[in-house]
């Protein structure tokens, strides 16, 4: 509860439409009580014979049963003093009015009557009935609008939230969870909230308002019955309770398998080509089906007890109304005026109660989703800025990896690793698939934190600069280049205002121009999700073309050229051969006639590095790379 009033509560507008809602709820309420009303004032025509012939007591006229031939007589000379013969039904009213009616709706009505003229003139009974249903009409859409309202928009802030701190979590808690489960609960979960925020205005808001003024009315109009009535409350309140505990356990379990079935839908588009290759339809879809089949046995059950509540407690109330009915007509000698608005006031006392049950199961599911989507937006980010955190200027000296040591869950994977890299030098990482070459690479940025060890720019360790402008001077070509759905030119810009000139030219020096070229609209041709439109190596070439348009001080690529053939290949070596001396490169390559004019060639095995040197001077020391030189540069001569 307490964090779907946080949801609520974020945002100062939202409190001034809340403001409007409960106005607008409580005035809803008083128009469907005056409604009430206006049926005691049409059913009631005039005093009733017992009304008028009673005796007094107490200054007031009698609650009788039967009235006496002398009593009458002697009324019948107090209300025709002229003798006659006959009186009006606006004499008897005056009468019954001056001498207060024994039943309080009866006052009520009197006193109105006194106020409208309701009685004597029926034109102003009509025009009081369509000023009640009019109030009802405009107060009944301004709270729920502004209801609706602050619904939307809670939910529209909660997802951006959300997103917003997603962002800012380290790359540990996205391989830890799942992302189908992540993806739901900003699609769905954010909706159900906002609904659950509704239903609790009306059921803590609306519902008391309704139940605490219709009860004042009722026991206003008979004391007797209201307490008789009250004995039958538990009877209503058991069953909800009941029903209420159960819908917050399936709802639970509901977004549980929620999450499990957008999992298996992400996997199934992610692998779409392996499934289809292995022929493995079925083994999707039999995955699909119990995720599905589980689904819908939930959302049945949960709509056995959604659905049950309203009946059980319609029951209840009929019961209790006709309990009312006949006690108040048959025991109390109410006259009908009163027993029929009596149980008017009881149907709009029962109707929040009745909606009660439904309106706690959306708040149970809310209630549900908000502990999910908060799951995640109480994780503070491990990898944060510290305080005062100093901006990182290009680089001017060296990168400097000084025992570091990684692992990440109980393996170390680096251990005590240390190289340096100077300004605009070009230093290779490579080693056996597995040894941590990516992972070093993965540091620099901070996706990662080592546990032991630090690395510095320019001496500056790099938990001690703003993540931004260490982002900022690194240019990152990872072993899989993310492309997104958009243009050509949007990827490699990405986000940033680059000229179409430095566009073209960063596709140039990557030789991406060329097959943009050819693409039907060039650069401002739309790619497929995922860049699925083009081949491994023309996505490579663009994720090399939007580090270079960056102009970062830094170059790191993992992998990039593995899906080049070898023209584009010797390409992308001359382009980073041109940028020799001017920034700095940390390559790892698989093709070993990458980096073979590396200043530097650090090789690396299980985590450590062995040697390093020039290719020439490790040729001579390091036996493991030689072994892995003469393969390498076999296969690629077999290419
Ligand atoms: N997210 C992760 N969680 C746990 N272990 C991981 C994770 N990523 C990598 N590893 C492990 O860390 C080790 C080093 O992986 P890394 O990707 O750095 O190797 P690599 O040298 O880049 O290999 P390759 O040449 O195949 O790309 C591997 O043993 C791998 O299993
Ligand atoms: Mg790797």
């Amino acid at each position: 509860m307490k964090l779907l009033l946080t949801a609520a509560l974020q945002n100062r507008t939202h409190l001034l439409l809340l403001i409007y809602t409960v106005i607008g709820m409580c005035l809803f309420t008083l128009a469907s009580q005056l409604e009430v009303f206006s049926i005691g004032v049409m059913t009631k025509k005039g005093p009733d014979f017992f009304e008028l012939f009673a005796p007094m007591e107490g200054g007031q006229l009698a609650k009788v049963e039967q009235v006496e031939a002398s009593t009458a007589q002697a009324r019948w000379k107090e209300l025709d003093p002229q003798n006659k013969g006959v009186i009006t039904k606006q004499e008897a009213a005056d009468f019954v009015r001056a001498h207060g009616s024994p039943d309080r709706v009866g006052q009520a009505i009197q006193y109105a009557d006194s106020w409208f003229n309701f009685n004597g003139n029926i034109a102003n009974l009509a025009l009081f009935l369509i000023c009640v249903a009019l109030l009802k009409a405009v107060s009944q859409f301004i709270h729920r609008y502004t209801t609706r309202t602050v619904a939307i928009r809670v939910s529209r802030d909660l997802r951006q939230q959300y997103f917003e701190h997603l962002q800012a979590l380290p790359m540990e808690f996205f391989q830890k969870h799942d992302i189908g489960g992540l993806s739901a609960r900003a699609v769905g979960d954010a909706g159900v909230i906002a609904q659950a925020l509704t239903s609790s205005l009306i059921n803590f808001v609306q519902s008391p308002f309704v139940i605490a003024t219709t009860l004042l009315w009722c026991f206003l109009t008979s004391w007797q019955l209201t307490l008789l009535i009250f004995c039958g409350f538990p009877l209503i309140i058991g069953p909800i309770y009941l029903i209420a505990r159960k819908v917050k356990k399936i709802a639970k379990q509901l977004q549980k398998n929620q999450e499990g079935f957008s999992s298996v839908l992400i996997d199934f588009f992610a692998g779409i080509q392996t499934v289809k290759v292995f022929a493995m339809e079925d083994f999707s879809l039999k995955k699909y089906r119990e995720q599905n089949t589980r689904m819908a046995d939930l959302e049945q059950k949960s709509a056995r007890y959604d659905l049950s509540s309203r009946p059980i407690v319609h029951t209840m109330g009929v019961l209790c109304v006709a309990t009312a009915m006949l006690y108040g007509l048959h025991v109390l000698q109410m006259n009908v005026t009163s027993v029929l608005v009596y149980c008017a006031l009881l149907y709009l006392f029962y109707e929040p109660i009745k909606k009660f049950a439904e309106e706690n199961n959306n708040i149970q599911r809310g209630v549900a989703a908000a502990e999910r989507m908060y799951e995640v937006m109480d994780i503070t980010p491990q990898i944060q800025d510290v305080e005062g955190a100093s901006e990182l200027k290009p680089l001017q000296d060296s990168v400097v990896f000084d025992d570091v040591w990684f692992k990440y869950d109980d393996q170390w994977i680096l251990k005590g690793l240390s190289f340096t890299a100077k300004k605009g030098q070009t230093v290779a990482l490579v080693g056996p698939t597995g040894a941590g070459k990516s992972t070093i690479v993965q540091l620099l940025p901070r996706l990662y934190e080592p546990q032991k060890g630090e690395i510095s720019i320019d001496g500056h360790n790099i938990n001690t600069v703003t993540q931004r402008s260490l982002r900022d001077a690194i240019a990152f070509v990872p072993q899989k280049p993310f492309l997104f759905m958009d243009t050509v030119a949007e990827n490699i810009s990405f986000g940033r205002p680059f000229t179409r000139k430095q566009v073209i030219d960063a596709a140039r020096r990557a030789y991406a121009d060329e097959f943009i070229q050819e693409l039907p609209e060039g650069y401002d041709s739309f790619l497929a999700e995922a860049g699925k439109n083009l081949s491994g190596g023309q996505q490579q070439r663009l994720a090399i073309a939007r580090a270079l348009v960056k102009d970062a001080s830094i170059l790191v690529l993992d992998e990039a050229t593995s899906s080049l053939d070898n023209v584009s290949e010797s390409r992308i070596k001359r382009a980073l051969h041109d940028l020799h001396g001017s920034i700095t490169q940390i390559i790892i390559a698989h093709r070993l006639t990458t980096i073979e004019d590396a200043d530097k060639i650090v090789f690396i095995d299980n985590g450590k590095k062995i040697a390093e040197g020039t290719k020439d001077e490790l040729l001579e020391s390091c036996l493991p790379f030689k072994l892995m030189w003469e393969m390498r540069t076999h296969d690629e001569e077999l290419d």
